[in-house]
């Protein structure tokens, strides 16, 4: 291994859930620019596609996989698709999640008044959504007792962020998996398997941009906030996940397991003073 070759994810195989959204998608183009062949889990096979052909187009390798990540079927019948055209699974990036608006104290919606199902459904989706592609791709990994997996956290695991109740529950949750499971498989599956998390600071996304910008583009109440405590001073964006992602996923990463790294702007160093 070289320095130049130290990043490299040539003759590695990802697959990145959640690669139909803004953050999941960026990642998954990174991964494959740096050499990976990269399946595109999400329910949305359209979406999925688009994201593929897009791979394709920069030369890259990439398959479509269809599957919701709480349908373990589902994401057998995906493994069973990855391993038989590409040979093994390397690196699983947990993007599928995202937030519950029902779980939210917002408006005249009190946190006593906040519905059982929504928070089920918050804690469902971040927490079940990468447990179980973490149970199903990591089974391979350990076969074959070499592997990366990353789990997606956020700003809402280690601080209290208002209203977001039920995620960021869920979200201190996976910060507690990515530790649980890095230890579990380094001591029983071995030095090879690594577990690691990325928490993103602020990014557009599908589901916040309402939450973050006006119809006319500028800053919401929330949203000001946000930017006035990331001491970089702005939003991030999605391809500023890529050189953590690809770190965590290749060598250069060897004898680094079970750290929640913050790709943040400086939002979580900053005390707001
Ligand atoms: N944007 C931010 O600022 C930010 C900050 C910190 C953390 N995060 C986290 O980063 C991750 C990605 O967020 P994002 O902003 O990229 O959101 P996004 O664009 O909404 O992408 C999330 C993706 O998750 C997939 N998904 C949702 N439920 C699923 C299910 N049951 N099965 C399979 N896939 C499912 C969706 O794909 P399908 O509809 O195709 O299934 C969607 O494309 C999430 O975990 C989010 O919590 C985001």
């Amino acid at each position: 291994m070289t320095q130049a070759t130290l990043f490299s994810l040539q003759d590695k195989v990802a697959v990145v859930t959640g690669g139909t959204g803004v953050l999941g998608s960026a990642m998954a183009r990174g991964l494959a620019a740096a050499g990976a062949r990269v399946g595109i889990l999400g329910r949305r096979a359209e979406k999925a596609a688009d994201v593929a052909r897009a791979i394709e187009e920069a030369g890259g390798e990439a398959m479509v996989l269809r599957a919701d990540v709480l349908d373990r079927a589902q994401l057998e019948a995906a493994r069973e698709a990855v391993v038989s055209a590409w040979g093994g699974v390397d690196v699983l990036i947990n993007a599928a999640g995202g937030n519950v608006a029902a779980a939210t104290v917002v408006g005249d919606l009190t946190f006593f008044k906040v519905g059982q199902e929504a928070l089920e459904q918050v804690l469902e989706l971040n927490l079940m959504g990468s447990i179980l592609p973490s149970q199903v791709f990591g089974e391979v990994m350990a076969e074959r007792a070499s592997g990366s997996i990353i789990n997606i956290s956020s700003m809402a695991a280690q601080k209290s962020l208002t209203r977001v109740v039920g995620y960021s529950a869920a979200k201190a949750a996976i910060d507690n998996f990515t530790k649980w499971l890095a230890v579990e498989l380094a001591q029983k599956y071995g030095p090879s398997l690594r577990v690691n998390a990325i928490a993103p600071g602020f990014f557009i996304g599908e589901q916040n941009r309402a939450l973050l910008l006006n119809e006319d583009d500028s800053l919401t109440e929330r949203g000001r906030l946000i930017v006035d405590h990331t001491p970089m001073g702005r939003f991030g964006e999605p391809e500023e996940l890529v050189g953590t992602a690809v770190w965590l996923s290749s060598d250069a990463a060897r004898f680094v397991t079970g750290v929640v790294v913050p790709v943040d702007g400086g939002f979580s160093a900053f005390s707001g003073i």
